[in-house]
């Protein structure tokens, strides 16, 4: 059974560590939830500890890891369901790959904040250890981070709320989602 009320689509938030996508995709499932718009959240953290256990930060490690990321989404969003994914997609190489698997279920949003200001946030504490060097393989400090070249929305976390970042998002996609299926 498909969802008939809501079509499905896959809202693909990246950006650095700490630049808001998780504060964001918290905000914007509430939202969908007021709206009785159905959606999962699917992050890095959370897949890294079950199906993507083997896969660490190499570059290579990282593609698979979208490459998962993004078939599990599209399986759900075939279904009608709306999924919000964080994954800092570090290289233009690993957003063509979800664009790839994806196709016109891929929304791209650029959560674009500072790299000063994550590290000043820096709410895991792991910008600190990087920045000693215990920690390898950082985006940012000690691996690349490539501006996005063609995203569908950019959100500025350093400058607007995260109520102002989610309410330009949900104007942006909700249109979209709650369009009627007639097939
Ligand atoms: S991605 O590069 O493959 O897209 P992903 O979003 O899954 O990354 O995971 C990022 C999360 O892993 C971060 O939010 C952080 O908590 C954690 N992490 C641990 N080590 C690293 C690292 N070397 N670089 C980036 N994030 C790391």
């Amino acid at each position: 059974m498909k969802l008939t009320t809501q079509k499905g689509m896959v809202i693909w938030m990246l950006g650095l560590s700490g630049a808001g996508k998780s504060t964001l995709s918290d905000l914007l499932e509430t939202q969908f939830q007021t709206e009785n718009i159905f959606s999962i959240q699917l992050d890095g953290d959370q897949l890294r500890k079950g199906l993507n256990k083997n896969l660490g930060f190499s570059m290579e490690d990282r593609a698979e890891n979208i490459r998962r990321a993004a078939e599990t989404a599209g399986i759900m969003a075939a279904k009608g369901i709306v999924v919000i994914c964080s994954f800092i997609t570090p290289l233009n190489v690993h957003r063509e790959i979800a664009r790839e698997i994806l196709g016109e279920l891929y929304f791209e949003v650029f959560i674009d904040c500072p790299l000063t200001v994550c590290q000043e946030r820096d709410v895991k504490g792991l910008y600190k250890l990087a920045g000693n060097n215990t920690l390898k393989n950082f985006t940012g400090i000690s691996s690349a981070f490539e501006k996005p070249e063609n995203p569908d929305l950019v959100l500025l976390t350093e400058s607007q709320t995260p109520q102002q970042c989610c309410d330009h998002l949900y104007a942006a996609v909700s249109s979209r989602i709650t369009q009627l299926q007639f097939s």
